[in-house]
C-alpha cells in the first residue's frame, strides 16, 4: 500500500502581523515583533501542532509609512538560531535577499544554521523589490538592479551558493587523532567560480549537515520569478487567493520544473493563507470585521503606497477611479501591482476600494475549522496546493489554528500525528541532495 498523500504546513511569525494596525487589536502584545519569549512559545505551539516549519520574513528598507511589524524585527538568520536552541524537529526558514548580500557569507550563515539545527534550516530566496534598499548599500536608487537583473544576480548566486555547500564531501572530516589526519585532502573541493556577478574561490568553511543543503524557498509570481523557482527552489510560497489561479499557478510551475529535468514532486508548493477561525461562520466574519475596522484609510494609502515605490496615494481623490500608474510598481513588487492593477479595471474600483482591500484583505480561509478544513482538503485535492503557509490574520491565530483545525486535518488522514523524519527536507519528503564532487560530477554550471 502506498503512503497517502500528505500535506505539509508552515507559519508564518510575524510579530505584530502583516496588518498595519493589527497591534492595536485588544489581543495583540504590541512588541511581539521583538519579544523573544513570544517568538520561542510560537515555535514550540508550531512544533506541537506538527508543523513542518517556521518562516521568518524580511526585507531591507523602512520609512515612516511602513507597517509597524516592518519597524523593529528581528533580523532573520539569528533569531532562526535561537530558535534552533529550543526547538527539535521544526525547520527554521527565514528570507535573505540576493541583491544586497554575498554569496559566501550567505551560504556559511544558512551552512551553519543547518549545522546547528541538525539539518532543519530554509532558505526564502528573495531579491529585494523596494529600491530604496540601494540607500542602505553604498548605492543610489538608480543603481537598484531591475527586476530582470535581480534575477539574473539571483541565478549566479544559487550557482555559487549550491556550490559551495558542495565543498565537503560528507565523509571528508576524517578526524583521526592516531593517524594525525583530520581531514581527506581529496574530499575537499574548491569551486573556483568566476561569472558576470561573482568571484568567489572557495571551499566554504563549513560542510553539509544532515539534510545534505539547507531547502531552498522562493516566492516568484512574475515570469522571470516562475522561471527562478521553477529552476532552483524546493519550495514555493505562493499568494493566489482562489482556488483556481492557484491550480494555474501550481502546473504551470510542475510544467516549468519539468523543463529542468526535475521531477514535479521534488517541489513543493505551499499558498500562503491568513485564516480567521471562529466557533461560528458569524463569529469568524465579526473577526475579521474587528481587525479590519482598525485601519483608518490613511494607514491603508500608506500600505498601498509601499507596493509603488512609497508612492503618495494622499494626492488623489479617494472615490475616483483608481489612478493610471503607468509602469510604477514594475520594477519593484511586479506580479502584486499587476495584479492591483487589474482588478481595479475589471471591476472598475475607486482609489478607496483599491487601497481597502490591499491593506484588510479578506481571507479566503475564513469560517469554522471544519468549513476552513474542508477548503485546504479541496485546495490540495484539487491539485492547487502541497500545503499551506500559514499566517496569523488576527493574533491569536497561529495557536487557534493548531489547536482546532489540525487535530481535524489529522483525524482526516491528512496531515502528520509525528514528525516523519528530523530534518526539514526528510519531513517535507525532499530527495537528499548527493554531494556532486562525490558523484564524480565537474561542478558544471548552465
Ligand atoms: C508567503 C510569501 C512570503 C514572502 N516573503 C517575502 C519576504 O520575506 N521578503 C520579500 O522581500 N518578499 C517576500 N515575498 C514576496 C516575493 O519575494 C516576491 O517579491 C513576490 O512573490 C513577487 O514576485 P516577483 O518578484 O516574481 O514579481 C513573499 C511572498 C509570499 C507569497
Amino acid at each position: 500500500m502506498g503512503t497517502k498523500r500528505q500535506l505539509k504546513l508552515g507559519a508564518i511569525l510575524h510579530g505584530v502581523g502583516g496588518n498595519i494596525s493589527g497591534w492595536r487589536h485588544p489581543d495583540a502584545i504590541t512588541d511581539a515583533s521583538v519579544n523573544f519569549e513570544l517568538y520561542k512559545k510560537w515555535t514550540l505551539k508550531a512544533e506541537e501542532g506538527k508543523f513542518d516549519f517556521v518562516f521568518i520574513a524580511d526585507g531591507l528598507y523602512i520609512t515612516e509609512k511602513s507597517i509597524p511589524h516592518f519597524l523593529n524585527r528581528f533580523e532573520p538568520i539569528t533569531i532562526l538560531s535561537a530558535l534552533a536552541g529550543i526547538s527539535s524537529k521544526i525547520g527554521l526558514v527565514g528570507t535573505l535577499s540576493t541583491s544586497y548580500s554575498e554569496p559566501f557569507t550567505v551560504s556559511r550563515q544558512f551552512g551553519s544554521l543547518d549545522m546547528i539545527s541538525g539539518g532543519r534550516a530554509g532558505w526564502n530566496v528573495v531579491t529585494s523589490p523596494l529600491e530604496g534598499s540601494a540607500l542602505n548599500y553604498g548605492k543610489t536608487e538608480q543603481q537598484h538592479p531591475t527586476h530582470s537583473e535581480r534575477y539574473k544576480i539571483a541565478n549566479e548566486y544559487l550557482k555559487v551558493a549550491t556550490g559551495l555547500w558542495d565543498s565537503w564531501e560528507d565523509d571528508a572530516f576524517v578526524r583521526n587523532k592516531e593517524t594525525g589526519v583530520f581531514f581527506d585532502r581529496e574530499k575537499m573541493h574548491t569551486l573556483n567560480f568566476s561569472g558576470d556577478y561573482f568571484s568567489v574561490k572557495g571551499p566554504l568553511n563549513i560542510a553539509r549537515s544532515k539534510q545534505g543543503q539547507p531547502v531552498i524557498f522562493q516566492a516568484g509570481a512574475s515570469e522571470s520569478g516562475k522561471h527562478f523557482a521553477a529552476k532552483w527552489a524546493n519550495a514555493i510560497f505562493t499568494g493566489q487567493e482562489t482556488v483556481e489561479e492557484a491550480k494555474q499557478y501550481y502546473d504551470n510551475v510542475k510544467k516549468r520544473a519539468s523543463a529542468f529535468g526535475r521531477k514535479p514532486e521534488e517541489i513543493v508548493i505551499m499558498p500562503g493563507i491568513g485564516p480567521i477561525i471562529g466557533r461560528t461562520v458569524e463569529e469568524a466574519e465579526r473577526k475579521y470585521e474587528e481587525i479590519a475596522n482598525l485601519v483608518s484609510i490613511d494607514k491603508a494609502l500608506d500600505f498601498l503606497g509601499r507596493f509603488y515605490e512609497h508612492h503618495d496615494f494622499s494626492q488623489y481623490a479617494l472615490d475616483e477611479p483608481f489612478p493610471d500608474l503607468g509602469d510604477l510598481g514594475k520594477n519593484s513588487f511586479q506580479s502584486a501591482t499587476d495584479r492591483m492593477k487589474a482588478w481595479a479595471k475589471a471591476e472598475q474600483l475607486t482609489l478607496r476600494q483599491v487601497a481597502l482591500r490591499v491593506a484588510t484583505p479578506k481571507p479566503s480561509f475564513i469560517g469554522t475549522p471544519e468549513s476552513v478544513a474542508d477548503k485546504l482538503q479541496n485546495w490540495f485535492e484539487a491539485g492547487a496546493a502541497d500545503g499551506f503557509i500559514v499566517g496569523s490574520a488576527t493574533p491569536k491565530g497561529l495557536e487557534e489554528f493548531v489547536d482546532q483545525v489540525v487535530p481535524i486535518l489529522q483525524q482526516r488522514g491528512l496531515f502528520r500525528e509525528e514528525y516523519e523524519a528530523d530534518t526539514l527536507r526528510g519531513n517535507l519528503g525532499l530527495p537528499f541532495p548527493e554531494n556532486r564532487n562525490a558523484k564524480g560530477e565537474q561542478y558544471i554550471l548552465q
